[in-house]
């Protein structure tokens, strides 16, 4: 189990940048990754998911905050020790093709991790041979296939296999897949999501899911807690399918009734739909709801204290936490 708390992120200014102040990408998040379990966030561009997952992963550190593996307070280790737990989180990116060298073949792309292991455990090139095998097997691929193959003559399923398969040469504990398919041919997603969640049935690896699209998260874990998130700040969470199906947040209300959806997932009718109104961009006062110059629904309290996430397990932060529900409940098809 991952436990995460109270995640503070807050990026220098770029300097000369039209004397734009600090960014905080994260306003203090919590969270738990449970061991096998599969967790998603869900936010609008900018709101601070992809910090989450870098510092996840290691690429980034935060400004404050805790991350607890089982008893041990990683952040509080050593540089060494540190990496050694973070290495077992591994990042997933959009782009497949952006994450392997386009003058290396899938063979060389994965010898080079595997190496490196082989070499730390006293292992043959034998036994890299034959993991080079195993990885391109459990993501779905025939290995004579693709051995002597380069990037660009694969297919972007393919290639997000690849650099999936990339990432099991380390035998991860957790794998944070960052839109992981939005680069994808619409044709090839499901086949990609549907590895996601058999690598968690199969081999117990966790899925931290980051996505536009609900449906999506639904599919890879809808066993699991969804996340949303608002300005570095989770504003709703709870059980998957209970957030989609009863929302308590306007922001979460407004960004299920305009995600485009998977087949299954239709939105009942226009009049429930609430607009996303544009993101003013003006100075964020700390003390109110971070939501209120966007809400529809605010009221004077809004403008006066935040609201701070509580609830019973789904937990929102919303003085007028109301349900409005605006997704249909069928389940998306099976590939
Ligand atoms: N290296 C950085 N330096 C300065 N600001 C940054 C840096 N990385 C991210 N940010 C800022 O932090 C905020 C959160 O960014 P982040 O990339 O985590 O958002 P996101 O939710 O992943 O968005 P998207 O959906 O577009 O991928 C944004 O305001 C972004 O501009
Ligand atoms: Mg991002």
């Amino acid at each position: 189990m991952i436990n995460v708390t109270n995640l503070v992120k807050v990026f220098p200014s770029r300097k000369g940048l039209l004397g734009r102040d600090a960014v905080v990408a994260l306003r203090g998040v919590s969270f738990a990754i449970p061991d096998g379990g599969a967790i998603s966030f869900i936010g609008e561009s900018g709101s601070g998911k992809t910090t989450i997952g870098r510092i996840l992963a290691g690429l980034e550190t935060p400004s404050a905050g805790e991350i607890w593996w089982d008893d041990v307070n990683i952040t509080a280790l050593p540089q060494r020790q540190r990496l050694r737990f973070l290495r077992k989180v591994q990042l997933i990116q959009q782009d497949p093709y952006q994450a392997l060298n386009p003058a290396r073949t899938i063979e060389q792309a994965l010898k080079d991790p595997l190496t490196v292991i082989a070499r730390e455990q006293h292992k043959g090139p034998q036994w890299v041979q034959q993991r080079i095998n195993e990885v391109l097997q459990m993501v779905g691929i025939e290995p004579v296939s693709v051995l002597d193959k380069y990037p660009h003559m694969l297919s972007g399923g393919q290639r997000q296999r690849i650099v999936i398969a990339r990432a099991l040469t380390v035998e991860p504990k957790v794998l944070v897949a960052d839109e992981a398919v939005s680069m994808i041919d619409v044709s090839l997603r499901l086949g990609v999501l549907k590895l996601l969640r058999d690598l968690r049935d199969q081999f117990g690896i966790s899925l931290f899911f980051i996505t536009h699209d609900v449906a999506a998260a639904r599919y890879v874990g809808q066993d699991g807690q969804l996340f949303v998130i608002y300005k570095g700040m989770i504003i709703e969470s709870g059980q998957t399918d209970e957030v989609i199906t009863h929302p308590y947040h306007p922001y979460t209300q407004a960004l299920l009734s305009a995600v485009p959806v998977l087949k299954g997932l239709e939105i009942p009718g226009p009049d429930r739909y609430i607009p996303l109104r544009a993101d003013e961009d003006g100075e964020i006062q700390e003390t109110v709801c971070l939501y209120e110059p966007r809400c529809p629904f605010a009221q004077d309290q809004c403008r006066q204290t935040r609201p701070l996430l509580q609830g019973d397990g789904h937990d929102h932060a919303c003085h007028f936490p109301t349900v409005r529900r605006v997704v249909a409940t069928a389940r998306p098809e099976k590939p």
